[in-house]
């Protein structure tokens, strides 16, 4: 297994360049099965996620190239309409392959994702939601068995959760509903870039979709759908975890090809911790401090505070001056992370979906161990830092969602290599 070495303390400087987002390109590669003839993607991110979502759609019978960071996807050739569980176990995305294939296909047989280490991980909105445009819903064996044999119907579907909306599911709902009979309503959708992005690719392939960006999406149902040329949004996780290594090495960073405006409640509290962000059209300059204010952070639903930068803001608030508050609204036990910053030197104390942070002046050099995708880059961000030798293991959770990370951060200065566990 790969593991990351890191001598801590190099301030950062120079410039980066975001790649395309995962979240994006996830659903988009799924929903590009609704289309006739070959879709073409670019800006793709080359991911571990997004080459499991490649071998699934090979799976299914669809021929699938990627160069460089262009994707063709020609799915005339599927004929397989499941997804055994060794997909689906390594990436929970693959779920959004459910309302694509039972909108065109009219089923769907897909192994239940299991739990997952961020917290309990429920379908049931997804489920709901295409029982209520009349798919038949049976869970068999561990799989999710779905029939749509008389077509989908047009409905009025609310999707609110005890935690929100969700993501996935309004991504679900909206490709099921793009063939549906009539009109669908999704009351409570999710509204992050990543569902718009979405949304706006099935109406550039013919989809009849209105409200989008909003929390109430109408889509009139079509017959057919064309293939189109895309470009995926910049990964605004990305971006965000960029900034944060600019601003804890106090170093200086212009993040370029990003989505500034996809950023607000993360800037607002990167700004109250008295850190500098200077916003263009397409790029973020940040200019660290030698010192930085605590803050409170509650992660919610698109626009509020990501869940996906919680950890990596909470190593950055390690360092700050007083104390900070961070609760987790999404996946109240997304904390794993906790414990291994604390073997670094942090003082976090954990109540429930709360964790309290008392800022301490430096990290420590120790070995830690990734749990998941987000918090082995907060362990990253935290060794830039340290004092000596950081040694981050199973960095494969990292590889799912950022692409040539190591390099990047090489680039911009940062002494840090790859190893063998
Ligand atoms: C997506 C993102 C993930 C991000 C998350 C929240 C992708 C590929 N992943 O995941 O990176 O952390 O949004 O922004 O886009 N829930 C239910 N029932 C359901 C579905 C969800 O109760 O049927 C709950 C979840 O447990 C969670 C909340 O709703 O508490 C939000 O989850 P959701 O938006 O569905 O996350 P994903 O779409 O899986």
């Amino acid at each position: 297994m790969e593991k990351f070495e890191i001598n801590g303390g190099k301030k950062l400087f120079g410039e980066v360049e975001i790649s395309g987002s995962k979240n994006a390109v996830l659903p988009i590669m799924a929903a590009s099965i609704l289309a006739e003839g070959k879709s073409i993607i670019h800006n793709v991110p080359r991911l571990e996620d997004v080459f499991t979502m490649i071998k699934i759609l090979t799976y299914l019978g669809a021929n699938v190239k990627f160069d460089n960071q262009t994707l063709e996807i020609d799915s005339s050739g599927i004929n397989k309409f499941d997804a055994p569980y060794e997909f689906v176990k390594t990436m929970r995305a693959s779920i959004s392959f459910l309302g694509p294939l039972i909108a065109k296909f009219k089923k769907a047989e897909f192994s239940l994702p299991g739990g997952c280490v961020i917290g309990s991980r429920p379908i049931d909105l997804h489920i709901k939601g295409l029982q209520e445009l009349g798919a038949d819903i049976k869970i068999s064996d561990g799989y999710i068995v779905a029939d749509a044999e008389n077509g989908l119907k047009g409905r009025y579907i609310f999707l609110g959760g005890n935690f929100g909306s969700s993501v996935l599911a309004t991504c679900n709902l909206m490709c099921a509903a793009v063939f549906a009979q009539g009109e669908t309503i999704i009351e409570f959708a999710a509204c992050e870039p990543e569902v718009i992005d979405l949304a706006l690719y099935l109406s550039a392939m013919g989809a009849k979709i209105s409200g989008i960006g909003s929390p109430y999406l109408k889509i009139e149902g079509v017959k057919t759908l064309k293939s189109v040329e895309w470009t995926v949004i910049p990964d605004r996780i990305e971006t965000g975890t960029f900034i944060l290594a600019g601003a804890i090495t106090s170093g200086k960073i212009k993040v370029k090809k990003c989505q500034p405006y996809h950023l607000g409640a993360f800037l607002e509290k990167i700004t109250a911790c008295g850190i500098t962000c200077e916003k263009g059209k397409d790029y973020i300059e940040v200019s660290g401090k030698s010192f930085w204010q605590a803050t409170d952070i509650v992660t919610l639903p698109y626009p509020g505070f990501p869940t996906d930068l919680q950890a990596q803001m909470m190593a950055f608030l390690c360092l700050a001056d007083g104390v900070s508050v961070v609760t987790e609204k999404i996946f109240p036990e997304r904390f794993i992370h906790v414990s291994e910053l604390n073997r670094l030197g942090a003082n976090i104390i954990l109540n429930g979906a709360t964790a309290i942070i008392r800022g301490v002046k430096k990290f420590y050099g120790a070995k830690v161990m990734a749990s998941d995708l987000r918090a082995s880059a907060a362990l990253v961000l935290a060794g830039l830092m340290a004092e000596g030798k950081t040694e981050v293991s199973r960095i494969y959770h990292l590889r799912r969602g950022y692409e040539n990370f190591e390099k990047k951060l090489q680039n911009l200065g940062a002494e840090i290599i790859t190893g063998k566990e």
